[in-house]
């Protein structure tokens, strides 16, 4: 376009530049690839048809409220419904410090706006979900990775990360993180907080998958363990409803959150009313519980199906910890295998698998791939991963 090279970008869109990887699974989106690459919800468990009234009962009883621009907070009943949820699972909170945000993306972006100055240090477990070092870095900090094993960040590391790089804020997901799957242990839950108190440093946790375990046992959030922390809490119905909404939350305390609202305001006003509206109607006569059951057990199901598919020879010498909710399984490839070479390997066998290296904030990872078993129906992952051990033992004969 003519005079396009004049254009004068902001410098921070230079730490924005599209990630390699996201480029090369743009080639697995054609429809004849098997793909464990993605991350969605399965959309037959959309409860469309329960959404479809609830919007139509509020266009047709609330049309004003419903149509009308809103305050920023958000819309009260569903801000009560939350908070009410939110303390059932321990979290101390009332509707006055719920913030309804445009997906839990949106409160991750509002939290670097609100605490992210250029070259300021933003602490994250390594590897973590890629739209959160994409964020942080569109504010120009310097996303700091601690070493984390299969129960979460290694205590020493995120000690001495907080006493050398004094980050703004630590950034986790301590329940079935993305991409590992893996969740916190109540030990290093603790050992983060006691530690993130001590130096004065707060934590953003952000929790999409924590309703979706099925199997072992429910431990408390982060901002349920009653520390001496600054947590600020991020849910979403992405997960459990649907991610077309773009209904998710914050919960943080009161000095914190006047910020958070003063940034929304800036950046969007408020999340969408009509949407708010019909998502309050719906959980007011929803069986939300009866629905998560569901969910559980079928995320479950697809889960052992690849878990099962797993057991072959091909993938011996590979290595993963069993997930125990949540959309995905990390596997550690034998030594010597690389993750963009078996991912194209795998590609040319018409499967598509996420090289982790996109989930690492440094260069250097390259022995690990992220596969998601919610969006793929059971005679497909195992069809999936038929080919993709193929593909490893192909890599493995010519390593
Ligand atoms: C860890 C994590 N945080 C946030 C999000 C964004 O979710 P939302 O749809 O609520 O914006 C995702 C989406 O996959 C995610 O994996």
């Amino acid at each position: 376009m003519n005079g396009a090279s004049r254009l004068r970008f902001a410098s921070r869109m230079d730490a924005v530049a599209p990630s390699a990887v996201r480029e090369i699974l743009k080639a697995a989106e054609q429809p004849d690839i098997l793909s464990l690459a993605g991350g969605l919800p399965a959309p037959e468990l959309f409860p469309a048809a329960e959404i479809a009234r609830a919007y139509a009962d509020v266009l047709a009883h609330e049309p004003g409220g419903a149509l009308q621009y809103g305050v920023t907070e958000g819309f009260g009943p569903l801000r009560e419904w939350i908070a009410q949820r939110m303390t059932s699972q321990g979290i101390d909170t009332d509707a006055s410090r719920v913030l309804i945000t445009h997906g839990s993306q949106q409160g991750i972006d509002l939290m670097a706006r609100v605490f992210l100055d250029a070259g300021d240090c933003v602490a994250v477990e390594n590897p973590t979900y890629l739209a959160a070092i994409q964020a942080f870095n569109g504010f120009q900090a310097k996303v700091c990775a601690v070493e984390s094993d299969d129960d979460g960040m290694l205590p020493d590391a995120l000690e001495e990360a907080l006493r050398t790089r004094r980050p703004k804020f630590l950034y986790v997901i301590p329940e079935f993180q993305n991409p590992k799957g893996t969740s916190f242990s109540l030990e290093r839950r603790r050992r983060l907080l006691s530690l993130a108190a001590a130096h004065g440093v707060p934590v953003l946790e952000d929790n999409p998958y924590g309703e979706l375990r099925f199997r072992g046992t429910s431990l408390p959030p982060l901002a349920a363990l009653g520390s001496d922390a600054t947590v600020v809490y991020l849910g979403t119905f992405s997960k459990t409803l649907a991610p077309g909404l773009r209904i998710g939350w914050m919960v943080a305390p009161p000095e914190i959150y006047r910020k958070l609202v003063i940034s929304k305001q800036a950046a969007d006003l408020h999340t969408a009313t009509l949407a708010q509206r019909a998502a309050a109607n719906l959980l007011e006569r929803f069986d939300y519980e009866g629905h998560l059951k569901t969910l559980r057990a079928f995320y479950g199901e697809r889960c052992e199906t690849m878990l099962e598919g797993l057991k072959a020879p091909a993938f011996k010498a590979a290595r993963w910890a069993t997930p125990e909710g949540g959309l995905f399984l990390w596997i550690r490839l034998p030594p010597g295998l690389d993750d963009l070479a078996l991912f194209q390997r795998a590609l040319a066998r018409k499967v598509a698998v996420v090289p982790g290296r996109s989930f690492f904030c440094e260069p250097g990872h390259h022995g690990f791939v992220r596969l998601n078993f919610s969006n793929v129906a059971p005679a497909k992952i195992q069809e999936a991963l038929r080919r993709l051990g193929e593909a490893m033992a192909e890599g493995i004969r010519e390593a």
